[in-house]
């Protein structure tokens, strides 16, 4: 390694400036267009390289790997990470990184940009006046639901969640509740203006439901058809996180029986597909994930990521342990394709 530039492999467009950082230290494969790699192609491409900037699109597990001896670090742009399969990779031995921070706050924006167009009505009214359907203004076109002074549910309350919370709480007066695996520590719901709920309190007490949890198995379909019918017919329910999270068949007759009142997506179940069930709904606002998508916010991923994947190899101004590890335990145990030396990490000799 020490007289080898590492070989790097870039899966998506990214931002050519940031990742052009990259050329300085190593061999940069990079995808010209925006690409599906199918499971082939992703095992074909990390087969001969050190490292790999990745994006949720791109779902790596033990199949994908299985021929990638040379493989090191693999650096997601994106907080979320269910499309790696951690335990699959912490078993070959490489490094997981994300990007957390950096998006924090622009996705949190987003969550409540949604929520205000469902509640109010925005794109729906958008859409009929295009339509020509204004005829005479009249004192009930429209009606929708106030933010301020209701109650704000969120599900998962990790730093995005916390965003949200300030946002309803000092921004619009809301009563926020949270519901999460454990409280946050008293001084942080003061700060937020949050307090915590068990997860039926929640349903039923919110006027407005945002989801910002992890995705997981366990949480595979949390909101369901039985979550669903604990919610208030009034209320709004909005998905940042991932579309696993909810049961789109359920939503959508939720949706369209009076269930209940609106709701927006920006993340799917089987993304880039949208169920036409949903499509054809008036009463939802449908967004193709563009939680994190300022463009400041996606240089900053970008930079993030491949800060990341400098340090876990061991190259660029900032060589050392990466900040954003997700199986970390891999350095800790020795486990790890590289290894750590003064607080840096080292590509082993094999
Ligand atoms: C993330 O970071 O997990 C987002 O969903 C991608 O922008």
């Amino acid at each position: 390694m020490a007289d080898q530039r590492p070989r790097v492999w870039v899966s998506q467009p990214l931002f050519d400036d940031t990742v052009a950082q990259l050329a300085a230290y190593c061999d940069v494969v990079a995808t010209p267009e925006i690409t599906a790699h199918d499971s082939a192609a992703l095992a074909a491409q990390l087969a001969g390289v050190d490292g790999a900037l990745v994006t949720l699109n791109d779902r790596i597990g033990a199949a994908e790997v299985a021929a990638a001896s040379q493989l090191k670090v693999i650096a997601n742009v994106g907080v979320g990470y269910n499309n790696l399969d951690i335990p699959a990779l912490s078993a070959a031995g490489i490094l997981a990184t994300n990007t957390p921070d950096v998006l924090t706050e622009t996705t949190a924006d987003l969550g409540f940009a949604l929520l205000m167009a469902a509640a109010r009505r925005i794109v729906e009214s958008d859409r009929w006046l295009r339509d020509g359907q204004w005829g005479q203004w009249s004192f009930t076109t429209m009606l929708g639901t106030d933010l301020h002074g209701s109650t704000l549910g969120i599900l998962g309350m990790g730093r995005i969640g916390q965003a949200i919370a300030r946002r309803g709480h000092h921004g619009f007066g809301m009563k926020v509740l949270y519901h999460n695996r454990s409280p946050l520590p008293e001084d942080v719901e003061r700060e937020v203006g949050a307090r915590y709920a068990g997860f039926d309190e929640l349903l039923s007490h919110a006027d407005h439901l945002l989801l910002v949890l992890p995705y997981t198995a366990q949480n595979h379909h949390i909101i369901d058809a039985t979550a669903l019918a604990k919610m208030k017919p009034s209320a709004t329910l909005v998905n940042i996180a991932r579309g696993g999270i909810v049961d789109e068949l359920a939503l959508a007759d939720a949706l369209s029986n009076g269930r209940l009142a609106s709701a927006a997506l920006d993340v799917y179940e089987n993304e880039p597909q949208v169920r036409p069930e949903l499509l054809a709904l008036r009463n939802i606002v449908l967004t193709p994930h563009i939680g994190s998508a300022s463009l400041a916010t996606r240089r900053a991923m970008v930079q993030l990521a491949v800060d990341n994947l400098q340090a876990g190899l061991g190259i660029g101004p900032d060589a050392g342990r990466p900040v954003n590890v997700v199986n970390a335990d891999l350095l800790d145990s020795g486990t790890a394709r590289v290894a750590t030396s003064g607080g840096k990490t080292i590509i082993k000799k094999r």
